[in-house]
């Protein structure tokens, strides 16, 4: 019988949570690894009340090269999803050593330890922020990797080379996902975004202001060479990005290495988020303008073409989704 056992590092975070339950949903067992830095052991207890099933679970740092031997020996490992990173970039710019040493650290671990344990395939969450600031949109796989903006971006950059170089003789197949803005939640609201620090990425804080927690939402910039002056981004729905993973899976062997970009191929301004998210939730944000935020990429969206083409994978939920699901989980998290 086929191994479905897959190690999931980060799996008590935002997006590892949602993969965990599709992939118990699709039949798979999920051995998750998460130290809890940016998560709480209360999530595994929610996915545990979603899914109805026992899950596997190592309170392991996954740069511990010998705690993680001990994991691999554990369990017969057949995949690897390794969400485990820091993702704050602004935080990447005052502690960078911190940065390279836990996202880089953690997949030098893994790299080796699944040529060791002869684990057949790596899922690896990559980022649009690899693209830097892109000359055309959208921007579709071999559009060029610019320098990034950010140590984080760095980071996911360096994490890249390690695999495409691991790919050129490693045993297993690697499969890098760059995932543009995930956003929204779980449609049961029992798992959502949560971080153990204040909050840094628009939907978040929106949900914030919604809940009267903060006064305000500060526009970073409306000065951009866009339609309304604010960035462009693309949303993509969590549960969206999770199920990608599930198909990352399956992908067949004949290519060592695949990328996908992960985005719904349609660009959204912070103003327009912000509006739909009022309409949609019946809510008001305050909202402030003012400068722009250092680092920020003006606009960036994807063509995820190539994912449908080769993983059949397409989004079935839209940003009016998301912003509903967020809003919902949000209320649920009101003490
Ligand atoms: P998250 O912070 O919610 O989840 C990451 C999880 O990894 C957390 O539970 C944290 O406790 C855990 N973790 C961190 N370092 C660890 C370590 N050394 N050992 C074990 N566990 C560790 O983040 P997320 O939004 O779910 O992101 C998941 C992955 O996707 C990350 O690699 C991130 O860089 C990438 N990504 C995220 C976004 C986004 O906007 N959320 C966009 C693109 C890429
Ligand atoms: C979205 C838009 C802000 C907060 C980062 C990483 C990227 C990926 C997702 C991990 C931007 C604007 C935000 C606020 C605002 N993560 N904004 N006021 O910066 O697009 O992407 O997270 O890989 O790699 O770079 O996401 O949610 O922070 O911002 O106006 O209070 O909202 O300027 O245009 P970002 P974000």
């Amino acid at each position: 019988m086929e191994n479905k056992t897959v190690l999931v590092t980060g799996g008590l975070g935002y997006i590892g949570s949602h993969t965990v339950v599709e992939l118990i949903s699709a039949g798979y067992f999920p051995v998750i690894v998460d130290n809890l830095a940016n998560s709480t052991i209360g999530r595994l207890s929610s996915l545990e009340d979603l899914t109805g099933v026992k899950i596997a679970f190592e309170e392991v740092d996954c740069t511990n090269e010998s705690e993680m031997r001990r994991v691999f020996s554990s369990y017969k490992i057949n995949s690897v999803i390794h969400f485990a990173a820091f993702k704050s970039v602004e935080e990447s710019q005052k502690m960078p050593e911190a940065y390279i040493r836990n996202n880089v650290g953690s997949t030098k671990v893994l790299l080796q330890l699944m040529e060791e344990f002869s684990v057949e395939r790596f899922v690896f969450s990559s980022s649009c922020t690899v693209y830097g600031t892109p000359e055309i949109n959208p921007v579709s796989e071999s559009t060029p990797r610019l320098p990034a903006a950010s140590v984080y971006g760095q980071t996911k950059q360096d994490c890249e080379d390690l695999i495409f170089e691991a790919s050129k003789s490693a045993p297993f197949q690697s499969v890098v996902l760059r995932y543009f803005n995930p956003v929204g939640a779980h449609p049961s609201a029992k798992i959502g975004e949560s971080t153990n620090d204040a909050p840094t990425n628009l939907i978040p804080l929106v949900c914030e202001v919604a809940t009267g927690k903060r006064a305000k939402l500060f526009v970073f910039g409306e000065d951009y060479d866009t339609p309304d002056g604010s960035c462009i981004r693309d949303y993509i729905h969590v549960v969206d990005l999770a199920k990608a993973h599930v198909l990352a899976l399956n992908l067949s062997k004949e290519s060592n290495l695949e990328i996908f970009n992960l985005g719904v191929g349609k660009g959204y301004s912070v103003k327009e988020v912000v509006d739909r998210f009022q309409e949609i939730n019946g809510v008001s944000i305050t909202v402030e303008i003012t400068g722009r935020r250092s680092g920020d990429v003006p606009a960036i969206w994807a063509i995820p073409d190539y994912a449908e083409k080769k993983m059949g994978w397409k989004c079935q939920l839209t940003i009016d989704d998301a912003l509903a699901h967020a809003w919902n989980w949000t209320k649920t998290q009101i003490r």
